[in-house]
């Protein structure tokens, strides 16, 4: 569990599903890169395989909570890096209830899911990818101090996007 000012990040269980569900119903939620709402059957496999993941790996995406009282307003973790190819890195990734943006969640939840991956693993670096159109995606990530490096196209939802990463050392 990570204790942030404003939120708690705890481990997902099946019991978020039903709250999950209902951020999901919200296409905001989903829109990038999916452009629509998603369903409970697809809320229910993202906790799965989020659980699954941290059983193998013995980290991943943490629930973002609101701390006064817990209720939940996202994800924000690290997972295997599956694209673009790059060793010994993970994976950024973070989703906010529409109602909570703006708010510096979004930076508070992400600044300590990297501190705490590189406390707990020994990845050379975290790795982001954003869609070019995605200003405040690449806000954030800009004031993580993620650098952005390259513009590729994404192999599964054919759309451009910028990868940005924070090496071990950089993120010091
Ligand atoms: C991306 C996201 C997590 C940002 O969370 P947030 O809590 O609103 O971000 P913060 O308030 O911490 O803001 C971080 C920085 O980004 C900037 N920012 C936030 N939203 C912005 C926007 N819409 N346009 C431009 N900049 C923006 C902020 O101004 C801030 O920078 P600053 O301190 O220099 O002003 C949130 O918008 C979100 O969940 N979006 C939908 C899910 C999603 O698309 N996830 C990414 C999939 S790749």
């Amino acid at each position: 569990m990570i204790r942030t000012d404003s939120l708690l990040l705890r481990r997902f269980t099946p019991a978020d599903v039903d709250a999950l569900t209902v951020l999901y119903a919200d296409p905001r939620f989903n829109w990038f890169p999916y452009r629509r709402a998603r369903s409970s059957a697809e809320a229910a496999n993202f906790v799965t395989s989020v659980i699954e993941h941290w059983r193998l790996h013995g980290i991943g995406r943490w629930a973002v909570c609101r701390r006064d009282d817990g209720a939940l307003l996202g994800h924000c973790g690290v997972t295997t890096l599956t694209w673009p190819v790059r060793p010994n890195a993970w994976d950024l990734g973070f989703r906010l209830d529409a109602s909570a943006r703006g708010r510096g969640y979004g930076f508070e939840a992400a600044a300590a899911v990297i501190d705490d991956a590189f406390a707990r693993t020994d990845a050379d670096s975290v790795v982001a990818t954003a869609e070019v159109a995605h200003r405040a995606c690449r806000s954030l990530l800009k004031k993580l101090g993620l650098v952005e490096e390259a513009v590729l196209r994404h192999p599964r939802f054919a759309t451009a996007h910028v990868v940005a990463s924070l090496s071990r050392i950089d993120a010091g």
